[in-house]
This record gives structure tokens, sequence and C-alpha cells, in this order.
């Protein structure tokens, strides 16, 4: 079965063709240029670049995977969680596509194919521990089979991903933070100042970042910090920053995820989400873990359409038909 994946949850326009639920023919990802300077993503842009890019992003993916849209028997698109505007521009455009075609589409939920793209080229034991990390999530689920999950633990606050991309601003690095936090880190001290992640009361694996955000806050601008005052760091202080907050907040997951594997009895770690693409973290894991950890395959830890083209077949064959065309974007849905 050929699925055609959309993704345009926040501002990654993606289309991937994907046979039977794990072979990729293709997977094309456009990011958005234009946030990069704006602190983080302005959900009004992403969404009119969406309508620009759709098109051209699925010719693309339909002459890499060298087949044509008749040839699709399904069509995948990401339903939520995301930006209203954004996920509105992608379920139309596969609404569009299914109705013109008279073919199948079938709604499915981002933050399940972020684990998907784990499971989707590997066998992985079960019951494995699931850890989203990404811009908008950050959770801890017991995955007891494919589409049978239990959630074990979530932010209070801040996303990971999201304390990446404001430390980052904060640091005047551009948006996306991460992949930059990352790099500066890699030159930096990361004993050299003591930084903490939250800890929630009767709750040992759900997470807070908000608080180490405004620590680095005060690290970085000082008695000013309210009052948007300058960096009072010089650049070489800088690069102890990011590796001082890099380390506590890679090693907060690592160590509530290996809690939770071992309290709920799991048998591997499975990790997805944009954050999963730090390699300081897959040494973390590497270092402490001793259970096998999987990954996503290269390229499918960002925002991408083949995990959503692939966890697409399989919503598929369990529900044999077509989601109905009045199905709405849906910002906040868990999983
Ligand atoms: O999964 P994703 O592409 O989009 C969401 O669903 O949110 O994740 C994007 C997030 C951003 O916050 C970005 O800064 C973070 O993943 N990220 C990283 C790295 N690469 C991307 N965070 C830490 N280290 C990285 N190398
Ligand atoms: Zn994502």
């Amino acid at each position: 079965m050929l699925v055609l994946g959309i993704e345009s949850t926040c501002d990654e326009t993606a289309c991937a063709v994907v046979r039977d639920g794990n072979t990729i023919l293709s997977s094309i990802v456009a990011s958005q240029e234009v946030h990069a300077s704006l602190g983080g993503v302005v959900p009004e842009l992403a969404s009119r670049h969406h309508v620009e890019t759709c098109i051209p992003v699925l010719e693309e993916a339909l002459k890499k995977a060298q087949v044509t849209l008749q040839e699709i028997d399904l069509i995948a698109v990401a339903k939520g969680p995301g930006l209203l505007g954004a996920l509105l521009v992608g379920l139309n455009f596969a609404k569009g596509l299914a109705l013109g075609l008279n073919k199948p589409f079938i709604g499915v939920n981002h933050i399940e194919a972020h684990l998907y793209s784990a499971l989707m080229q590997q066998e992985v034991p079960m019951p494995a521990l699931g850890v989203v990390i990404s811009g908008g999530h950050t959770a801890l689920l017991v995955i007891h089979a494919l589409g049978h999950y239990q959630l074990v633990g979530e932010t209070q606050d801040d996303a990971i991903g999201e304390a990446f991309d404001k430390v980052a601003s904060l640091l005047n690095l551009p948006y996306p933070g991460g992949p930059e936090i990352e790099t500066l880190a890699k030159e930096g001290n990361p004993h050299r100042f003591s930084l903490k992640a939250g800890q929630i009361k009767k709750r040992p694996h759900d997470f807070s970042f908000s608080g180490l955000k405004t620590g680095v806050l005060y690290l970085v601008k000082g008695q000013n910090a309210l009052k948007g005052g300058a960096l009072h760091i010089s650049e070489e202080d800088k690069k102890d920053v990011a590796a001082s907050f890099q380390k506590a907040a890679l090693e907060d997951v690592v160590f509530k995820s290996l809690s939770a594997a071992t309290a709920y009895g799991c048998k591997s770690l499975v990790v997805g989400g944009g954050v999963s693409n730090n390699q300081r973290l897959r040494e973390l894991y590497q270092e402490h873990s001793s259970l096998p950890v999987f990954w996503p395959p290269k390229g499918l830890s960002l925002d991408n359409a083949a995990m959503i083209a692939g966890l697409g077949y399989w919503d598929y064959l369990k529900k044999q038909k077509s989601d109905p065309f009045d199905l709405e974007p849906l910002p906040r849905i868990p999983l």
C-alpha cells in the first residue's frame, strides 16, 4: 500500500511516500527560514509559508519516489497537536487531494508519529518506555504495543525543546536554538554553573523546565534580568552557560526516563522528537542505560512526513475506513 504523508504542524512543510508503513520511497522537508531571526515561530507566517510550499514539496516527493498521485492508495496527514493555522493548511490540502482523487485520507497524531519514527524500521522489545522530547512536548509513556500507550510523566510547564529555544534566544542565538546550544556547549565547561531542572513533588517522572530557563536568565543578565537589560557575560562565558544548561536539561530527561523504565518494567527505551537529534543525549544514554535505546533513523528526528505516512498506514489498517471530511485540526490532543 502506498501512503502519501503530509506534515504541517509547525514550521516544516513536509511530504513523503512510504510503502506498507516502513519503506520510505521519499521524504521531503522544507524548513521555514523566516523564523530564524524572529526568536521563535510566528504562527501566521508559518501558515502562509505552508500554503506557498505544500504543492512544490508534494511534487518533489512524488518525483523522488517515482510514483504518480493516481498510484497513491491513502493520504495520511498530521491532524495535531500543533499550531491551528498551520494544521488547517495541511489538513485541507489532504482533504482536497482525497476528494479530487477519490482516495481515503486519515488524520494522524503527530506525537505518536514521533515515537513511531523510532519503531518504523527496527524490532523494539516491548513494553518500551517512550520518551517524547520536542519543541512542543515532553512526555514519558509506556508503549505496550503500537497504539497502546500509558502516560507516566509529562512537563508541567515548558517543553524541553522550547527551553533550548528560549535559552538560545537569551544568548542571542537564532531559532531553532537546540542545535545552536549543542554546538556552543561542545566548547564549554558543563560544571561551571550550577543549574537544575525542576522536580515535581510526588510526581517523580514529571518535568519542569521554566525554573531552569529563569536560572539562565539571571545568570546572563544579572540584576537587569526583568528590565530587558543587556547580557553581562562574555562570549567565552556563553559557552559555559550553554554547556551547563544542556547538562541540566538532558540529564533530567535521561535519569527520569531510566527511573520510569525500571518502575514500569520496560525492556527498552524509544526516543523521538527534535531534541533526540542531540548527540550529547545519545552519549548520556550510552553512559547510563543498561537497557537498549532505540532512535529514529537519520532524518526522522525532526518533523517529517515519513513518520506520518508510516503511522497512517497502521491507523488505516485498524480503522479500515477514511476519516470524515469534517475532521477538524486538533491543536491540543493527547495520545
Ligand atoms: O520535533 P520537532 O522538530 O518539532 C516539534 O514537534 O516541536 O522539534 C523541534 C525542537 C526545537 O525546539 C529544537 O530546538 C529542538 O527540537 N532541537 C534540538 C536539537 N535539534 C532540534 N534540541 C537540542 N539539541 C538538538 N540538536
Ligand atoms: Zn514534532
